[in-house]
């Protein structure tokens, strides 16, 4: 876990358009970027669940669970109300509302991908989960509605970083907190490995299980491009957010940040 008084300051050209979010060659500006990023997804769609489980051996599911774990204290709160953003086809959301248990909070799921969106409604059949379409750098939420933010491997896809901390702190509550779970990159011997895998082997699968070649190549280049943990703890905190910290998962493969407002 990091500490506090390990993190670092945001770099001074943390505004530059070359360094706050993710890039999809060749999109240069925020607007082509999310258009080029809403694309992919809706085209792998279809095939997103299977090649989610295929391609991290089914640890996925862990990273969701353990995740929607360490916040139960707010999704088993009848009063609490809580949203899943960049819900995809609602993994992340569906760990949240199995921790939520009967009774518990409201379950909101998020995401700008209709197709993505309707396996999600289409795998929560009959649970009361809203689904909602909405842009993450603006949504359609009220100041203060959620006292729970979550975003399971997208908020790493957002075009600004930057805006996406400011817009998920606008939606919480006071005292809510957030939750970034994403991909990590390890160190040492793992870390190796581990890179070969992911810079090798996924997107040689990847292209052959979905029969398309650009979201896998852009996987790697979009977690080698996120920020290190000491320069995300500080835009978090730059952003608002307080008791910000890190967890690293399998070895730092993955991790979630967390913070209050
Ligand atoms: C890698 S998927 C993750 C989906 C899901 N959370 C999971 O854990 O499997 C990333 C998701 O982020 C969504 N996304 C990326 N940028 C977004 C934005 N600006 N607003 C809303 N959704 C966005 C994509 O449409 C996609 O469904």
């Amino acid at each position: 876990m990091y500490k506090m008084d390990e993190v670092k300051p945001a770099p001074a050209n943390s505004t530059a358009p070359t360094t706050p979010g993710a890039r999809v060659e060749p999109a240069q500006d925020q607007k082509a970027a999310a258009n080029a990023v809403r694309e992919m997804f809706s085209s792998i769609a279809p095939r997103y669940d299977l090649l989610n489980h295929v391609l991290s051996l089914n640890v996925d599911r862990y990273w969701w669970w353990r995740t929607a774990r360490r916040f139960r204290h707010i999704a088993r709160r009848a009063d609490a109300s809580v949203l899943d953003l960049c819900c995809g086809t609602g993994d992340m959301t569906l760990a949240l509302y199995r921790q939520a248990g009967p009774g518990g909070a409201s379950i909101v799921g998020a995401d700008f991908a209709h197709p993505m969106l309707c396996r999600a409604t289409q795998k929560s059949a009959g649970l009361p989960i809203q689904w909602v379409e909405a842009d993450a750098l603006q949504m359609p939420f009220a100041d203060g509605r959620f006292n729970l933010v979550t975003s399971a491997f997208g908020f790493r896809n957002l075009a600004n970083y930057d805006a996406g901390l400011r817009e998920i702190h606008r939606v919480l509550a006071t005292d809510g907190e957030v939750a970034i779970l994403d991909f990590g990159e390890p160190t040492g011997l793992t870390g190796k490995l581990y890179r070969f895998y992911f810079r090798r082997v996924l997107p040689t699968i990847g292209s052959m299980l979905s029969g398309t070649k650009g979201p896998y190549a852009y996987l790697p280049a979009s977690v080698a491009r996120f920020p290190k943990p000491q320069e995300m703890l500080s835009r978090m905190k730059a952003a608002g957010f307080r008791q910000v910290n890190y967890m690293p998962y399998t070895f730092g493969v993955a991790g979630v940040y967390w913070g209050k407002k």
